[in-house]
């Protein structure tokens, strides 16, 4: 599914800045981040590491606030909402899943108690908790493994109790950063396919944040980050003519105002620097280096 009109947009950031300040110095994190994500969609967003993943996963998730910049998820306007409203949204609209499965899990309890506490904590009775703790183990494929406690399940099955807990009080969005960075391939497959059996049968929407690139063989759509922008898209999608397969396609992020990044490969092997001469060539626009396009001197230099 790909963000086309506002109407479908869940998730909507546009020209986001955070910027931390330290003692000091200051430290731009995200620099006009621009993002849509559908309702209901499924996707990833990679970058090196200090791009800005964290800070972006973190601004949704309501627990930082951007510096300036618009960011909306549903009808909530998370810049402008009060701390009363960021606590009730974190409470109700968003689910949270962090990389270390220590940090997600209550070491003492078992997996049932694990995903009954924050229905406990919203004001459920024992029993209502439980059942629904039942049927969230049920649908992550722990159910008989309900009475143990996160040290006697493995990496991935604690990632999976962590996703449960995430959703236990139902909200429609999931966020998770790096949740299977420390998972080896197969037990991540697992936990991929605990995301995509959820976001089919609940709905919910769900953005992963990833280190790999090797995520696009797992979601619809990953969006690239690079130096707290949003700088590519990979699409994937299915073909049905001339034999079924999956494709994927890479795309440049285009701003409001214009603004494209060309990427640093292309530029380094066409030596485009400052300036690069663009005009448009029917249904495409052409980037020149300066040098290509035309030999001539500034007419300052000429004799
Ligand atoms: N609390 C903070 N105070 C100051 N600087 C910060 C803070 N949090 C993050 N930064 C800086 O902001 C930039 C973006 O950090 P962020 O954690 O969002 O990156 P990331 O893409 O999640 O990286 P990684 O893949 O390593 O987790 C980095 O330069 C980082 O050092
Ligand atoms: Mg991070």
């Amino acid at each position: 599914m790909n963000p086309t009109t506002d109407e479908q947009t869940y998730i909507h950031c546009e020209d986001l800045f955070k910027i931390y300040k330290t003692e000091d110095l200051e430290v731009v994190a995200l620099r006009g981040l621009d993002l849509r994500v559908s309702r209901g969609e499924m996707m990833a967003i990679v970058g090196a590491s200090g791009s800005g993943k964290s800070t972006l996963l973190n601004i949704l998730s309501g627990l930082d606030q951007p510096s300036a910049g618009r960011v909306r998820v549903g009808s909530r306007d998370l810049l402008t909402m009060t701390d009363d409203d960021l606590v009730a949204y974190r409470r109700s609209e968003v689910g949270f899943i962090w990389q270390q499965t220590s940090r997600n899990l209550i070491p003492y309890l078992n997996a049932r108690q694990n995903v009954a506490v924050p229905m406990i904590l919203e004001g459920r009775t024992p029993d209502e908790a439980g059942d629904r703790a039942d049927f969230l183990l049920e649908e992550i494929g722990l159910i008989h493994k309900r009475e143990r406690r996160p040290v006697e399940l493995s990496g991935g099955e604690q990632q999976r109790v962590a996703i449960g807990i995430a959703l236990a009080n139902g909200p429609p969005l999931l966020l998770a950063d790096e949740p299977t960075g420390e998972l080896d391939t197969s037990t991540a497959d697992e936990v991929f396919q605990v995301f995509h059996r959820l976001n089919e049968s609940m709905g919910v929407t769900i953005v992963i944040v990833s280190h790999d690139r090797g995520i696009t063989s797992r979601v619809d759509r990953v969006v690239a980050m690079r130096d707290g922008r949003t700088s590519s898209e990979i699409v994937r999608y299915v073909q049905f003519s001339q034999g079924k397969g999956e494709f994927t396609e890479e795309f440049s992020v285009v701003d409001r105002s214009g603004r494209l990044q060309i990427p640093h490969e292309y530029l380094e092997q066409l030596g485009i620097d400052r300036r690069a001469r663009v005009n448009i060539n029917q249904d495409h626009v052409e980037v020149h280096p300066e040098q290509s396009a035309s030999k001539k001197q500034p007419r300052w230099k000429q004799s």
